[in-house]
């Protein structure tokens, strides 16, 4: 599942971020083709110890690349092993392991007026969305609104600026600091849910909007969601993905459920099923990772979807949910990082 690509550039793109792009080689240019808003799982070994991160991939998504090239956007993040290792020892040249683009935050392109909230590193696959829907569709448009503390920490600017001056009419950028005056655009300040319900009205036509992506922090996210709820925008057309989930303390310490120590699992990745133990405490994920190493996953925090299988019987509890949109949930798809087992047996399928 995993294949090796070498890094064929590194670009600073402020003080905390960089963009690195990875050379495909010609005989995984299919395996790679990505679809404008996916992510890219990287594993690399700092230490001896094994890393996987997951980055959404900034580059337009185009039909025949001259060129293929996947360019991720990295941003620092306190504690995060491989964005400091990104950012201060990955050089051109070095090689990593990453998995075919994956990811459901994605936007075929098509002809309506579409719109984007993002905060901070939410632009990267925001970036490709857009990139890749003006340049593919003359009969759509895109309103971007993003939020960053400063100018100077703002990524991907000149990308920014150059779909500006590449589609006056159909692409329309607002940005709003939260730490710092700019001349032009909104005053400073955060952009929560009041401050959002007051705004869009004014920026576009909330009602005529085809779909609504938002992404970044969760505390964005989620204000920008309960905005779009109470300006009537129905939930099928936001889509959201979440970056930079604050632990929830809790979430680990909650009682144990009183089967999990019996209870078995049964799993069936890439067409092989097995049967094991559930230990105390573990996750469905972890389960299954002690004897398939093969498991998918990538953040182990509920957050990048990787880990998803069908429940195909029993029941399970997870922890936290920032990936699976509620029709998904509904379908019988769960987290395996954050469930355990409610009953005494339980089965997963990854295939699905
Ligand atoms: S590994 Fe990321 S949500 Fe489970």
């Amino acid at each position: 599942m995993f294949h090796p690509l070498r890094v064929s550039a590194i670009e600073r793109l402020t003080d905390d971020s960089v963009a690195v792009t990875f050379a495909v080689p010609p005989k995984l240019r299919e395996t790679f083709r990505h679809k404008p808003g996916q992510h890219l799982n990287v594993r690399y070994t700092v230490d001896g110890e094994e890393i996987r991160r997951s980055y959404s991939i900034c580059a337009p998504a185009t039909e025949q690349p001259a060129d293929p090239a996947l360019r991720v956007g990295i941003r620092l993040v306190d504690g995060g092993a491989f964005s400091t290792y990104a950012l201060k020892e990955l050089a051109v040249g070095d090689q990593v392991e990453a998995m075919p683009p994956m990811g459901r935050f994605v936007l075929a392109p098509r002809a309506g007026q579409f719109a984007a909230i993002v905060g901070g590193s939410g632009i990267t696959p925001v970036l490709s969305i857009a990139a890749t829907l003006l340049a593919r569709e003359a009969d759509a448009s895109f309103c971007l609104i993003r939020s960053d503390r400063t100018a100077a920490s703002t990524m991907f600017l000149d990308e920014v600026a150059d779909l500006k001056d590449r589609y006056p009419d159909r692409f329309q950028l607002v940005t709003a600091l939260s730490r710092e005056e700019q001349q032009a655009g909104l005053p400073s300040g955060r952009l929560d849910r009041e401050r959002l319900t007051g705004l869009l009205p004014a920026l576009l036509s909330v009602a005529d909007m085809e779909g609504w992506y938002l992404c970044g922090p969760l505390g964005l996210v989620r204000a920008a969601e309960g905005a779009l709820h109470g300006l009537g925008v129905d939930r099928t057309r936001i889509h959201q993905e979440i970056f930079h989930v604050e632990d929830t303390p809790g979430a680990s310490a909650r009682p144990r459920d009183e089967n999990s120590a019996q209870s078995t699992l049964t799993a069936t990745l890439d067409g092989r099923s097995g049967t094991w133990p559930v230990q105390e405490g573990d996750s469905l994920l972890e389960t299954v990772l002690r004897s398939r190493s093969d498991a998918p996953y990538a953040c182990k925090g509920g957050v990048c979807g990787t880990c998803r299988a069908f429940l195909v019987s029993g029941e399970v509890r997870m922890d936290r949910n920032f990936a699976l949109e509620p029709e998904e949930t509904d379908a019988g798809y769960v987290l395996a990082c954050q469930s355990h087992p409610v009953t005494g047996e339980v089965e997963l399928d990854f295939d699905r």
